[in-house]
């Protein structure tokens, strides 16, 4: 009886699953991870309900390319009218939550922090950083430190392009937990490590650079990036959510796919994107104020494979 039961449960599970997939736009193509990775779930909670991600400038950057990295985060949740769109790619992250008892979360771009005169100096280290980030909001946010061209940051350029974490803070006597980020601009310290394929790689099977669809090496890399970050910050944001390894250096969601941006990809080959005919850039998401991005493929936890939009 259990057991019939158990089976009545998990066939509606799947029919639901397939029900949600189907009625959204899906995610197009699955490519076979050749490592046939797993993310297993660590049981611990995913980031949920009303999020806000707050930016915080640090150093050097022009209005045009905040503006490169905050429509993206508004894109996440404007549906474009052009498909395959950032909203959508964003979507594959929901995908988690149907094996947890969290429910999803929404994001929206919270208040920007602008410190230009690098407050902290220009070589940072991770505290710093954590310090950084607590000038965004303590509560249901995501604080993302974007530090310019000619900040070093531990790790960086290293071992590390960006990196995600969590801090608890108490306020009030309450005890309140936020997520962070943190991703350089490696334009002028590694573009070839970072900023792949928008510059020729450092090492690995070479192929020319694509021209990125913000023309902008350093913020079109940022984008790759962060977007990477935000998708295992999701699913992983206290170290015991979905990854594969060990905790301190975990393959995650968008980690897990790493160099996999459209169909057909394989090491020194992003896949087959979408070129625009003017600018000649390579791209595979629509966003809002009619921008484009390239965002990495997302390890689908259904299939166990990476998926991408194009
Ligand atoms: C940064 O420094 C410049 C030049 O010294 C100054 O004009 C500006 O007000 C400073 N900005 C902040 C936010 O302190
Ligand atoms: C950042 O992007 C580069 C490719 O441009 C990739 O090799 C690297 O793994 C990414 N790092 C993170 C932390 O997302």
């Amino acid at each position: 009886m259990a057991c019939y039961t158990f089976f009545v449960k998990l066939f509606t599970l799947i029919c639901l699953l397939n029900l949600s997939f189907a009625s959204r736009r899906m995610l197009q193509n699955l490519v076979q991870d050749p490592q046939t990775q797993t993310l297993h779930y660590h049981k611990g909670s995913l980031l949920h309900g009303k999020i806000s991600i707050n930016l915080i400038w640090y150093g050097n950057f022009k209005p045009s390319q905040k503006a490169i990295l905050s429509d993206f985060v508004t894109s996440l949740s404007s549906p474009s009218h052009s498909q395959p769109s950032v909203a959508t790619w964003w979507k594959a992250t929901e995908k988690y939550y149907h094996f947890t008892k969290s429910n999803p979360l929404s994001v929206h771009l919270g208040k920007q922090v602008h410190d230009e005169n690098y407050s902290v100096g220009k070589t940072l280290t991770n505290d710093q950083i954590v310090q950084l980030a607590s000038k965004g909001e303590a509560k249901n946010a995501i604080n993302v430190v974007l530090t310019a061209t000619d900040v070093a940051v531990d790790g960086f350029c290293v071992n590390r392009c960006g990196s995600h974490g969590s801090k608890s803070s108490v306020v009030e006597g309450k005890n309140d937990k936020f997520a962070y980020i943190w991703v350089g601009n490696s334009e002028t310290q590694c573009p070839g490590y970072c900023a792949w394929p928008f510059h020729q790689p450092i090492y690995g099977p070479q192929s020319p650079p694509l021209v990125g669809p913000n023309n902008d090496v350093g913020l079109d890399g940022m984008v790759i990036n962060l977007s990477g970050l935000l998708a295992g910050t999701a699913t992983n944001p206290f170290g015991n959510g979905f990854y594969q390894g060990p905790s301190g250096a975990p393959l995650e969601a968008a980690s897990a796919c790493t160099g996999i941006y459209g169909n057909g990809a394989y090491p020194g080959y992003a896949g087959d994107l979408l070129v625009d005919s003017t600018s000649g850039s390579s791209y595979n998401a629509h966003g809002a104020n009619g921008r484009k991005y390239l965002l990495p493929a997302i390890y689908d936890p259904s299939t166990s494979k990476c998926s991408t939009l194009v």
